[in-house]
């Protein structure tokens, strides 16, 4: 698992490019691996986690950047973004839908939490190409790219671009999808 989650965060991080001088959101950073890596590219980062375990070991990784206040993490209640409105240029996302209470509030929170011409990417186990044995599904919701694609949709977001990524496992895919510019 752990090696799936590192090839889904490569994959945003890929996806997301440039950040030096941007703000990018990581909702569900888990241990902060990808935090830190946006950080020591120049990004100011916000986080957004409901494990006080997770918020714990993110903020030891990361501590010198949040006393820079390059990095701003949070404890949030698993549905809503603790960011203000249009507060991020990115959003990344990985491996955390199976575990969204509410995944269409939650997408369409983050379009809020976006600036208008933002980006979402989202990295997951696609229930399309059958989800690895590990994803208990009393434990993990799995969704077909057509469901998140169309929660997408309705959240606000436009053109929706999806893909897989080279050397991992069928099932893991990514979307990209933009906040409209209005
Ligand atoms: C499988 S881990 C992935 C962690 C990290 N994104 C990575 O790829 O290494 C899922 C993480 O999402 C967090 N999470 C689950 N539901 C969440 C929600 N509704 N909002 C924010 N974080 C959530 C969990 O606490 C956990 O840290």
């Amino acid at each position: 698992m752990v090696k799936d989650t590192a090839l889904g965060n490569d994959r945003n991080l890929e996806l997301v490019g440039h950040v030096d001088g941007q703000t990018v959101l990581d909702l569900g950073f888990g241990q902060g691996r990808t935090v830190e890596i946006l950080a020591e590219r120049g990004a100011k980062v916000l986080g957004s986690e409901v494990s006080r375990t997770m918020l714990m070991q993110a903020t030891r990784r990361n501590r010198k950047a949040i006393a820079n206040n390059m990095v701003d993490l949070r404890l949030s209640d698993g549905v809503t973004i603790p960011f203000d409105t249009n507060s991020t240029d990115a959003i990344v996302t990985a491996h955390t839908i199976y575990f969204w209470p509410d995944p269409q509030a939650t997408l369409t929170d983050m379009c809020r939490v976006l600036r208008p011409g933002g980006y979402l990417t989202l990295a997951f186990n696609c229930a399309d190409e059958g989800v690895p044995d590990w994803m208990d599904p009393s434990v993990f919701s799995s969704y077909t790219m057509f469901e998140v694609i169309k929660m997408l949709e309705v959240a606000g977001f436009v053109d929706v671009e999806a893909g897989g990524a080279k050397d991992a496992p069928p099932a893991m895919r990514w979307v990209r999808a933009k906040n409209p510019l209005v």
